[in-house]
Parts: structure tokens; sequence; C-alpha cells
């Protein structure tokens, strides 16, 4: 039987929310059918850079933005189901990431948290909804992250070759399938949040368009390799990390007065050549074969001098887009969270403990009916 989910998606770069429809059958590959994307407002853009990098926010402001979130998530569910035509009925179940404003899974005792109220989406679209996946893997040892790994596994991996998936959103995460092996993956390093801020001082852009600042500037070599020194880069997986951990505080931290001697340009493009290195190191430190093909999936798919940089530091490596293989780069996260929410809801486990660490496979997520009734109830 195949039903449709939505997967609600909102990533660190905090550019704005993706909702995904797919066709999902018990076995094989999704089939993602429709995409849309409502970008944040600027106050509640703002708001959130806040809520992720302070130290102390009160409970009233916490909440409300909480609601804020949960109401714009229903509203992209809506615009989506608007743009397909398709009635709040034809759907199963939503899947909603929520938008992390903090992941500690190295804090003691460890935690990750991601608002955007549930409740609300259920109760504004009257359909089932998933949410609160990563706490269980928390709870249960893990790092709570990545948990797309599962599903870059079932949707492009090979029986006759090794590939491995990037998905460079605000951080970058990697997968890697080999046939006959386990999955392994982890978070590699920063991706688009460091190169997003560095961006917007500079200029009037939320990001820096298809990398062309960045491919105007040369590389530090001395600050990169001074940045590739953070520990985070040698640690083995499991591993997982955010931007409250790569932080403008954290590259001020690295490149000192650096930042305020060098072009801009070339801090552009030593952001990109760290994103580069941080993907070829995570390979090189697992003694693994180059993949042979590896590919890229999350914004930073859209940036030509970043897949280029890529293509290079790579040489024995395909390096191309998932669009390639079915699902446009934009919409896989998304995509992970409908499926994630199908495992949910047929009582499979969303985890990979290989990846994540936890003790065990585990069903994530906790579901809120979308009608007054439970589902199936009388
Ligand atoms: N055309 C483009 N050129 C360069 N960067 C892009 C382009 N399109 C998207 N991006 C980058 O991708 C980011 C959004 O990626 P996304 O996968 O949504 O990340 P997240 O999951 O963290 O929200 C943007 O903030 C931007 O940095
Ligand atoms: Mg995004």
């Amino acid at each position: 039987m195949t039903e449709r989910f939505i997967g609600l998606m909102s990533g660190t770069s905090r550019d704005g929310v993706d909702a995904v429809l797919t066709e999902i059958r018990e076995t094989g590959p999704v089939r993602v059918v429709d995409h849309c994307q409502l970008g944040y407002p600027d106050d509640l853009a703002q708001e959130l850079a806040t809520a992720a990098t302070t130290e102390t926010l009160r409970y009233r402001h916490l909440g409300a933005l909480d609601a804020r979130l949960g109401m714009l998530f229903a509203r992209t569910v809506q615009a989506l189901l608007d743009q397909t035509g398709l009635a709040p009925t034809a759907i199963r179940a939503i899947g909603s990431h929520g938008q992390t404003v903090h992941h500690a899974p190295d804090a003691d005792p460890p935690f990750t948290w991601q608002i955007g109220d549930p409740f609300r989406i259920a109760e504004a679209t009257g359909i089932d909804t998933v949410a609160q996946f990563r706490p269980r893997d928390i709870a249960a040892g893990g790092e709570g992250a990545p948990l797309a790994c599962g599903f870059h596994a079932t949707q492009f991996g090979s029986t006759d070759e090794t590939r491995a998936v990037l998905n460079l959103g605000g951080i970058a995460n990697i997968t890697w399938l080999q046939p006959g092996q386990p999955v392994i993956g982890f978070d590699c390093g920063p991706a688009n949040t460091l190169m997003d801020d560095w961006n917007r001082r500079h200029h009037q852009t939320p990001f820096d368009h298809d990398g062309a600042w960045a491919r105007s500037g040369t590389p530090d070599p001395e600050l990169l390799t001074r940045l590739l020194q953070d520990s985070f880069f040698q640690r083995p997986p499991p591993k997982s990390t955010g931007p409250e951990y790569f932080s403008p505080a954290w590259l001020r931290a690295g490149a000192g007065d650096r930042l305020d001697r060098a072009r801009p340009e070339d801090i552009q493009a030593t952001l990109a050549e760290l994103t580069v290195e941080g993907v070829r190191h995570a390979l090189e430190h697992l003694h693994m074969q180059p993949p042979a093909r590896l590919l890229v999936c999350g914004g930073g798919a859209h940036n030509r001098h970043l897949m280029k940089r890529l293509a290079k530091a790579l040489p024995a490596t395909l390096v191309e887009t998932t669009e390639r293989h079915g699902v446009p780069p934009q919409q896989v996260e998304g995509a992970a969270f409908a499926w994630l929410a199908a495992r949910t809801l047929a009582g499979e486990p969303g985890n990979l403990p290989e990846v994540t660490g936890a003790r065990g496979p585990r069903v994530l997520g906790c579901i809120i009916p979308g009608g007054p009734r439970a589902p199936g109830g009388h």
C-alpha cells in the first residue's frame, strides 16, 4: 500500500521551512512528489538567531517562539496542500523535525531541543503529526543525530558501488553506504552557517549566491590549517554538532585578528575550503577508499563554487547532486522526516544505533492525532 506523508524540515541555516510531499510504501525508495518552501519572516529569523546564540531567554519569549513556529509550519503544510490540490485526508501523517534551538549531545546530561509546537500543526491541519524525533535517541544514549542516514540508505544505497551522501545544510553531515556493510554517518563539520554569517556581515544578501564571493577570494592556508586543528575534526564517530559550536565566536577564537586584517573575500574562500576539507578529513580519517559517488544534498549543493572545490578535492569520486537520483537537493532532508514519520507509525525504529551510538534501535518521536479522536478510535 502506498500512503502520502509530508516531511517538514527547518535546519540550522534558519533559512525557512521546507515541506515535502512523498509517497511511501512498506519497502523501497520514497517517491518525492512536490515541495513548498516558506522563508522565515525577518523578525522571526532574527529572534531565532538570538534564541540560538543567547545564554538566557525568558520562558514567555521561548513559548511564544515555539507557538509562532508551529503556526508557520502549519501554514507551510497548507501552502503545499493548496499547491497540490490535495485534501488533508489524503495525507497519512506529517513528520515535523522542528527548529533546533540547542543541540548538546556532550552536555551532562546530554540534550537536544527542537521547537515549533506540533500540537498546532495537528490542530490547524487535522493531520496526524509526528514530532520530537531526536530526544528518544538521546535518551537511549545516542547523539540524537544524524537521523537522515536510514533514509539516505533506503533511497540512495547501491548494491554494486560505494556511495556517500553529503548533506550541506547549516552543518555538513555524511552518510557512508558500502554494499553489505553497516551504514556509517556523522556530522563532519561546519557548512553554510559560517559562510552565511560572514556573507551577511559584508553584504545585504542572506547567502553567497553560487559561492561567487568565495570564488573571488583566495583561501588562507595557514588559517585553514589552524581551524582544522579543532579536535572535532579528529574525533571518531559517533559525533554530531551544531551552529552553537561552529559559531562566529568559534571562528573568531580560531582566526583572531586575522578576521579584521584579511580581505573579507579571502575569509569567505577559506570558509568554503573549510567545508570541503571537513568532508575530505572525514573520509580519510576513517581510512576509507574514496566512494565511487558523492551525492550532495542540502542548500550547499546549489553552491557551484563549493561543488567544484569538492570535485577537485576528491578526484577519484564522481561528485553530483541527489537530483540525478530522483530527489532535488533541497528536498532530501524533508523527505527523510516524512520517511521517519512513516517508520514511527509503522512501529519501526528510525535511528541507526551504529550511527548515533544509541543503545539500540528506537521508535522515534511522539504521535499527535490530527482529528478530535485517536486514529482508529471510536
Ligand atoms: N544558490 C545557492 N548558492 C549558494 N548557497 C546556497 C544556494 N542556495 C542555498 N544555499 C545555501 O543553503 C542554505 C540552506 O540550506 P539548507 O539545506 O536549507 O540548510 P538547513 O537544513 O540548515 O536549513 C542557505 O542558507 C545557503 O547558505
Ligand atoms: Mg533550510
